[in-house]
């Protein structure tokens, strides 16, 4: 099957692998990685997931056709594997500033610590994978989601979105992907070049609540407090009758009204 897209990149998506049905991309990129058959920053994209792998365990459902499902396979090259971290950071920042400019009108967040949200609704998601050789971080495998044109309706009370939802109409499936892939390639080339010094700021201020005292569940009780960031091991920090508290993804759950 020849590509659907041809991307202007220098690492990303140099070489696309697509299969019209899988069970999961992420899981067959981790298998052709331990099969030594894959290229640093090959995409590995699909139509259908049978096996779809959401974060935490959960699964990711996506209707058949109408979105975008892939798995990037990077090879740790710098001194970012010192913090896995990092490379979530860029990614995230990459698909939310690629969703500010494609939806100017809309609200667009990232609900920490990488779900894309577009007016408090999800829209993408991404599951990063890492596979070790002993201590050694042998490859990271980012998984990315992005909702396009399945519809779920405007009801309040649902929690996911699409562009066909925001819009209104069916848009170019392909052209958004080979833009969100150039938009990714290059968020990487800079990390690669340790210009780091805008991120951190970009991703704290992109979130969810940000500065703002929110509601979150915490050990089953409903506590409001102060989102003050993400620090650079990727925790959350939160304020809360005066003292500051870094959680861990899994501790927490920031309550979202659509
Ligand atoms: C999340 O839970 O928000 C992360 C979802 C990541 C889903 C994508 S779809 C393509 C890739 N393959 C998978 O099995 N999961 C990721």
């Amino acid at each position: 099957m020849t590509a659907k897209i041809k991307p202007n990149t220098q690492i990303i998506g140099q070489n696309l692998v697509y299969f019209a049905r899988l069970d999961s991309t992420n899981h067959l990129a981790m298998e052709m990685h331990k099969n030594q058959i894959i290229e640093n920053g090959t995409i590995i994209y699909t139509d259908e997931q049978t096996h779809g792998r959401g974060q935490q365990q959960k699964v990711w459902e996506s209707a058949p056709y109408e979105n975008l499902l892939f798995s990037i396979l990077l090879k740790p090259v710098t001194n970012y594997s010192a913090n896995p971290f990092t490379l979530n950071k860029c990614i995230t920042m990459a698909l939310c500033n690629f969703l500010k400019e494609q939806l100017p009108s809309a609200k667009v967040n990232i609900k920490w610590p990488n779900d894309l949200m577009v007016n408090n609704k999800k829209i993408a998601g991404v599951l990063i994978e890492n596979i070790f050789s002993g201590q050694q971080l042998s490859a990271s495998v980012v998984g990315v989601g992005m909702n396009i044109n399945q519809q779920f309706g405007n009801h309040s009370n649902l929690t996911a979105t699409s562009f066909a939802d925001i819009k209104n109409e069916t848009v170019d499936r392909w052209m958004l992907f080979q833009q969100l892939i150039e938009k990714i390639d290059a968020y990487y080339l800079n990390m690669l070049d340790g210009d780091l010094s805008g991120i951190e700021n970009e991703f704290n201020e992109s979130l969810i609540g940000y500065h703002e005292t929110v509601a979150f569940e915490i050990d089953n009780q409903v506590v409001y407090a102060q989102i003050e960031g993400c620090d650079a091991d990727g925790r959350l920090m939160i304020s809360h009758s005066n003292v500051l508290k870094a959680y861990q993804h899994g501790g927490i759950k920031q309550l979202i009204k659509a």
